[in-house]
């Protein structure tokens, strides 16, 4: 072949081109052999064009060659476009009105049999995850990874536009710097240069982010690899990217402003969705009690309900016991759902009640709504005045399961909404609302948690995230009653992101410090830079970060985060592909002084 070159992607033919004489450089998709012809798709990032090898067109028995080309042979094919059959058209496909006559080919590259096939059949299963991240450039060539990565590309490029259309400059900040603590474990550098000293890998440009607004810089952002050593989940990776941003001179109001409008331009360009902005927003302690999570999904009711006071006039004693020390009695009405759990599914030991208990909780009691009368569970505890006012509290009806945890206040709300969020895809209520966005900011969070194992306060956020002005005094009398300006984009259950206004006072700085246990001179030693820093004039700030990967999944519809990351480490934080993390040379240690 003269110039193997393609003229045309696999995706650009149309009837307009029939006649024409062309190229076409790609993979084979499929290849069907008859009699007299081998149809081959041929794909390639654009599409797939169907290529036709006839018995007595091509000279240089082409017909035989093509027989042997098997999946993912690379070739270059030129042809003539013609259309296809009456019939025999592929309305599925871009270029499915035409085919290509082949003349010639050139195998550009063959392949041994794919370990998995790249076409995806509807309703067929894709190999395991584990087989398809070894041979990641291979299941990179399946087309729906393949529209999953170009969609996070086009979010980063909406946001690069919309961030430097308002002034935001992208700086670059160390991959290898000082611990920043984000609540993780970090990853460690030894130095070469300097035995026995470390890098600590960044779990979020934090500290440099606020450095450079002291230094004048105004508006930052940065989409900025992030690395933090924590068991993961369906929606964490050891290595993730975040959309960073920091701003002087603002107020919680620029920034949420800021991020929603973002949000709906990134919404609308890439889905077509509309987000209405303003966001909706909710307190901390107003989505733990209806939701029992400071990321509620609101796509779906099931609402928890504080019946602690009612608690208090059964004659169930671990509800009782469970009010008068201080903790909470609170319920699920989950409408419709007496006939699909049977009791031994409640009961203790049950598959519910299971899900209750491994959580850390204590039990789980339930009741069924029958035509007058509320039965099974917990029924014979209660007492009939109590029985008698359950309804009425739950807006329960007839068919109604009613499920209730007595725990501590916070634990008994996590503990429902657990099972809000179990209950909701068990009984299929998210059905349909698959595409449904429900978009909302969390605020107010208390400040700091107490951590009973370690017997000390640590930050919600991270110990940069300022007070609110009035509970200032609080952190040296009750660092527990102080709420932080701090704010996450929770997004159908997912946090988004997450950011806040940033302490800017040295003294307030070394106040959060001394609550999170840090003595001075710790704290000196640990971030001198920052308090020097914030001495030197530095402006009001504050900023967020957008979880990008989450975004992403969000905005592909899928519910694993590898799927929108080109090479992901699978759950154990293996590269399945390159092996790492693998045994290094005795040499290489030597170097490094371990
Ligand atoms: P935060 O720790 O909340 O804030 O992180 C911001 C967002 O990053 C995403 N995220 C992750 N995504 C995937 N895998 C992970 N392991 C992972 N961890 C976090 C979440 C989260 O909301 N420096 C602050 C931001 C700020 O205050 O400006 C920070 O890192 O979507
Ligand atoms: P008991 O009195 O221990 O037999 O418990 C009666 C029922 O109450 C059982 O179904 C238990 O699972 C349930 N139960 C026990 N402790 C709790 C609790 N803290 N919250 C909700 N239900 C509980």
């Amino acid at each position: 072949m003269a110039d193997w070159r393609r003229t045309h992607t696999c995706g650009d033919l149309r009837v307009d081109q029939v006649g024409s004489r062309v190229t076409l450089n790609g993979w084979v998709n499929t290849s069907r052999a008859y009699n007299s012809q081998v149809f081959i798709d041929l794909r390639d990032r654009y599409g797939v064009t169907q290529v036709v090898f006839e018995a007595e067109s091509g000279p240089g028995g082409i017909f035989q060659q093509a027989n042997s080309f098997g999946r993912e042979w690379c070739l270059a094919v030129t042809g003539v476009v013609r259309k296809r059959l009456p019939g025999k058209e592929n309305p599925d496909l871009a270029t499915g009105a035409v085919e290509v006559l082949a003349e010639s080919v050139e195998v550009l590259n063959s392949s041994p049999t794919p370990p998995f096939e790249v076409t995806e059949f509807p309703g067929e299963e894709l190999a395991g995850e584990d087989v398809r991240l070894t041979s990641r450039w291979l299941d990179l060539r399946r087309p729906s990874l393949q529209r999953s990565l170009f969609l996070r590309h086009r979010m980063t490029s909406i946001i690069r536009r919309h961030l430097d259309q308002r002034g935001f400059v992208d700086v670059e900040t160390p991959l290898l710097g000082r611990s920043t603590p984000e609540g993780a474990r970090d990853y460690l550098v030894p130095s070469r240069v300097h035995p026995g000293s470390w890098y600590a890998l960044p779990q979020s440009p934090q500290l440099y982010k606020q450095l450079l607004m002291v230094a004048g810089f105004d508006r930052y952002y940065q989409v900025a690899r992030c690395l933090r050593d924590e068991d993961l989940r369906a929606d964490r990776q050891p290595e993730f990217t975040q959309l960073d941003l920091e701003m002087s001179f603002v107020d919680q109001e620029d920034v949420l402003g800021l991020i929603e409008g973002l949000l709906a331009e990134v919404f609308r360009e890439v889905l077509g969705v509309e987000v209405p902005v303003p966001l909706p927003r909710m307190g901390y302690d107003e989505a733990m009690a209806r939701f029992g999570s400071d990321k509620p999904d609101l796509r779906f009711g099931l609402e928890i309900a504080d019946l602690s006071d009612w608690a208090k006039t059964t004659e169930f004693k671990v509800f009782r016991e469970a009010v008068e020390a201080g903790g909470a009695v609170r319920a699920l009405n989950v409408k419709g759902a007496a006939g699909r759990f049977s009791n031994t599914e409640l009961k203790p030991g049950g598959k519910l009640a299971e899900m209750v208990t491994r959580a850390g909780g204590k039990g789980l009691a339930w009741l069924k709504v029958e035509e007058g009368k509320v039965t099974g569970g917990i029924e014979k505890f209660l007492g009939a005045q109590a029985l008698a006012a359950l309804p009425g509290l739950l807006a329960a009806e007839p068919g109604d399961l009613l499920l209730f945890v007595a725990d501590e206040p916070l634990k008994s709300a996590e503990l429902l909404g657990d099972l809000r969020v179990h209950l909701a895809n068990q009984l299929g209520l998210l059905a349909g609302k698959e595409r449904e966005f429900k978009p909302l900011w969390v605020v107010d969070f208390p400040a700091f948690g107490f951590d009973k194992e370690a017997n000390r306060w640590v930050s919600n956020h991270h110990p940069f995230t300022a007070p609110r002005v009035e509970d200032v005094p609080l952190l040296e009398t009750d660092p527990g009653k102080v709420k932080a300006r701090a704010y996450d984009l929770v997004i159908n259950g997912y946090e988004c992101g997450g950011g806040s206004i940033r302490i800017h006072s040295s003294d307030v700085q070394a106040k959060v410090f001394r609550v999170l246990g840090l003595e001075p001179e710790q704290a000196r030693e640990k971030f001198g830079f920052l308090l020097d820093a914030l001495k030197l004039g530095a402006p009001p700030h504050g900023g967020i970060a957008l979880g990008l990967d989450r975004w992403a999944m969000l905005l592909v519809g899928t519910p694993n985060i590898r799927d929108v990351i080109a090479f992901p480490k699978n759950q154990r934080a293996r590269d399945q592909m390159t092996g790492a993390p693998s045994p290094v040379e005795p040499r290489q240690l030597k170097e490094l002084g371990l």
